[in-house]
């Protein structure tokens, strides 16, 4: 019998968990499709005594996650505690300087620290795979690496949260306020113990980061990513959206322009009817689009303890079978460090504001959209109470600048109740 792949799991949570009831209950299975059997040596987690619902019999203990990755007998230090530096990065670091292949789920590391990590690897001539990092169980990182290799990635874009998703559709579905929802989605356990990482858009900035630096041969730069979370979206905003046959997502796209890369995370307007404004709950869906396949449209769960593990399985049964891609899809040393984009591709927005109900309300609004060179699509003024009524207008295409020039102004105008809400209408 071949040699079995040796591997230490760091983090027994979800994620970790889940990884070792694969190992435990398709051993079979993964010796098949590995050519070699797949062996858990060791682990380590914070508490040693915690029952976490599988059985840990015949495998090592380390309470020190780096003493776990320099292990003589590991080969694939399987690291899923998560956190962009302390004991994720500690762990990682001793583990490719010690000589073995590096699995991670871990978006946030990667994100700030890929590049230094690749070059690590790449030095030392071991791999780094994060197929659970971006997704959950959707295989983009593997799509983008692998099958679209021959293609010029003209566009990457995604859904790539699903606690933002669960909190849009929900608030959609149930008419309920952000906030009641949001609540909903923490006692649910939906959010990440720092919430601001779901609904700031943080992670899912993360997930594009990576994708993008693969996409476009680049190395990594997460602070590039222009970030908007969910937090100012009202339910007035979703029924207009719905009435107008948009939905609100909160949409990443990552693209290279003449300008640079563009690389955002932000809430958008997209078609009801597309494949993204379909998208419900807390699925994800990635949208690849390359320039001799065209558009791929990928579509899963993107978190969970089973989606996430059939994730790292994935990419321990390719180092098992002796595939050896590097962390972004070319060599680290080579990548380059794109131009960021200042600022995203012109288009159409949609803008909510409430007016005062009197002469001239509107005209003064158009003066201040017309004076920014925004020219006005379509408008809509319903239901006015006393004194104000609401307004939705939707622009042609402009320059974020100069659209955020126009909002600069409107409150100038004396008759803008409130603050205007703009949100980006989306070509998918
Ligand atoms: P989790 O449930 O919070 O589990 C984290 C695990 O790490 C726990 O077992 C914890 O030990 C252990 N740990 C934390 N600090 C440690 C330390 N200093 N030394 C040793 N062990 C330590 O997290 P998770 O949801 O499984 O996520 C793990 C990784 O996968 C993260 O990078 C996350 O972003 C990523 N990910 C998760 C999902 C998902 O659906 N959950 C999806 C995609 C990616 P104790 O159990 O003893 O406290
Ligand atoms: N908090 C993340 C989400 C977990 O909601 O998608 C998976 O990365």
């Amino acid at each position: 019998m071949t040699q079995p792949l040796r591997i230490g799991i760091a983090g027994l949570g979800t994620v970790g968990t889940g990884v070792v009831k694969i190992v435990r209950q398709k051993a079979n299975l993964l010796a098949a499709r590995a050519g070699r059997p797949i062996q858990i040596v060791a682990v380590s987690a914070r508490s040693r005594n915690k029952d976490r619902g599988v059985s840990l019999g015949g495998y090592g203990w380390e309470d020190d996650p780096v003493a776990l990755a320099t292990r003589e007998d590991v080969d694939v230090f399987v690291e899923l505690m998560g956190g962009a530096d302390g004991p994720a990065k500690a762990a990682t670091e001793a583990a490719l300087a010690a000589g073995k292949d590096v699995v991670t789920a871990n978006k946030a590391m990667l994100a700030i620290h890929g590049q230094d990590l690749a070059e690590r690897a790449e030095t030392a001539g071991h791999v780094i795979r994060f197929e659970a990092a971006v997704a959950g169980g959707i295989p983009v990182v593997k799509a983008l690496t692998e099958g679209l290799a021959g293609n010029e990635v003209t566009r990457v874009m995604g859904v790539m949260n699903g606690t933002c998703n669960y909190i849009l559709t929900r608030m959609e579905e149930a008419g309920l306020p952000y906030e009641d929802v949001f609540e909903e989605a923490r006692q649910l356990g939906y959010l990440e113990a720092d919430p601001n990482l779901d609904v700031g858009g943080i992670d899912a900035g993360h997930k594009l980061a990576l994708l993008a630096a693969i996409a476009y041969g680049t190395q990594v730069n997460f602070d590039a990513v222009e970030l908007e979370g969910i937090q100012q979206i009202s339910i007035e905003d979703i029924r207009t959206a719905a009435n107008m046959g948009f939905r609100i997502k909160l949409l990443g796209v990552a693209q290279m322009t003449g300008r640079g890369l563009e690389q955002r995370m932000s809430p958008c307007l997209v078609p009801a009817d597309s494949p993204l404004g379909q998208l419900q709950g807390g699925t994800n869906m990635v949208v690849l689009e390359g320039d001799a396949v065209g558009q791929i449209v990928l579509r899963g769960a993107g978190a969970g303890e089973g989606p996430t593990a059939s994730a790292v399985m994935s990419d321990v049964i390719e180092i098992a079978r002796g595939t050896r891609l590097t962390t972004f899809g070319q060599p680290a040393h080579g990548l380059e460090i794109a131009r960021p984009a200042r600022a995203s591709a012109p288009a159409p927005y949609y803008l909510r504001m409430r007016l005062i109900d009197k002469p001239g309300a509107m005209a003064k609004v158009a003066t201040v959209l017309g004076d920014a060179g925004i020219s006005i699509d379509r408008m809509r003024q319903t239901r006015h109470d006393d004194t104000t009524a609401p307004v939705v207008i939707v622009t042609h295409k402009t320059a974020r600048d100069a659209l955020d020039s126009a909002l600069r102004y409107l409150p100038g105008t004396g008759v803008v109740q409130g603050e205007a809400v703009a949100i980006r209408i989306e070509d998918v």
